[in-house]
C-alpha cells in the first residue's frame, strides 16, 4: 500500500509543473518544470532540468563526511542537523559540490549519484546505479560503480536532439510537435526542417 507521507523540502525551488514524493529530503535544489521524483529520495545541492524522471528511493549530492580528517563523525563538525546531539568542536566543512542533472534524464530506483557529478541531457541511470563519473547526453549507464552501456541513439540523433533543446520550448510548442516523440527521425524533420533530416 502506498501511504502519503510527509516530505520536506528546504531553500529549494520546485516548478509547479514538477512533482516530489512522499518521505522525500529536498534540500538547497532546484527542480525545473514536468519534473518529478518518486519516494523516499534524498536530493541535496542538485539543479535538475526539465522533463526529468527520478524513481524511488534516489540519493543524489548527499553530504561527504570529511574522511582526510581526525574523525568523519559529524560530532567535530559545524552543523546541526546530523547525528548526536554533542558537539566536541565546531569545525566547517568544506562547500558541498554542486550536482547537476540534465533535462529529460530518467533515473532508476535505487539510484545514488555522488555530489558534483553531472548528468547529461537525455541520459538514462539504470537501477541500483553508483554514479561516480559524469554521464554523457543520451548515455545509459548502470553497475557499481556506474559504466556506459550503451547510447540511446546514433551520434547524428544524439547531435539533433541537443541541438533541438525541445525542452525549452513552451507548453504550446511541446503541445504542437508532442505528437512525434515516439519517433526520433520525423521529430527531427518534422520540428527542425527538411535539412536537419538523418541520413537513412
Ligand atoms: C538500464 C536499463 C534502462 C536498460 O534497459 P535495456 O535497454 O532493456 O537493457 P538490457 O536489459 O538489454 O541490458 C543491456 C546490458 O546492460 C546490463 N544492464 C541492464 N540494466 C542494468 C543495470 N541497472 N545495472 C547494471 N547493468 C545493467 C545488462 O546486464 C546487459 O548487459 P550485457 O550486454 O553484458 O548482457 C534497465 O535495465 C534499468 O535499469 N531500468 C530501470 C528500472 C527502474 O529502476 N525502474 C523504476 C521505475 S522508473
Amino acid at each position: 500500500m502506498n501511504r502519503i507521507r510527509g516530505k520536506c523540502i528546504i531553500s529549494s525551488v520546485i516548478d509547479k509543473t514538477s512533482v516530489i514524493g512522499s518521505g522525500c529530503n529536498i534540500v538547497g535544489s532546484v527542480m525545473n518544470k514536468y519534473s518529478y521524483c518518486g519516494d523516499d529520495c534524498q536530493i541535496v545541492n542538485t539543479e535538475i532540468g526539465a522533463f526529468c524522471s527520478i524513481s524511488d528511493h534516489v540519493f543524489i549530492g548527499g553530504a561527504e563526511h570529511p574522511m582526510d580528517w581526525v574523525s568523519t563523525s559529524p560530532v567535530f563538525q559545524n552543523i546541526r542537523h546530523s547525528g548526536p546531539k554533542k558537539r566536541f568542536a565546531l569545525l566547517n566543512l568544506p562547500k558541498s559540490k554542486k550536482t547537476i542533472i540534465g533535462n529529460d534524464v530518467w533515473i532508476g530506483h535505487n539510484v545514488t549519484v555522488k555530489q558534483g557529478i553531472t548528468i547529461g541531457h537525455g541520459a538514462v541511470v539504470g537501477g541500483n546505479a553508483v554514479v561516480t563519473k559524469d554521464v554523457p547526453p543520451y548515455a545509459v549507464v548502470g553497475g557499481v560503480p556506474a559504466k556506459v552501456i550503451k547510447y540511446r541513439f546514433t551520434d547524428e540523433i544524439v547531435e539533433k536532439l541537443l541541438a533541438s533543446a525541445w525542452w525549452s520550448e513552451s507548453d504550446d510548442v511541446i503541445s504542437s510537435i508532442a505528437r512525434d516523440f515516439n519517433d526520433c527521425p520525423t521529430f527531427i524533420k518534422n520540428y527542425m526542417g527538411e535539412s536537419y533530416a538523418i541520413d537513412e
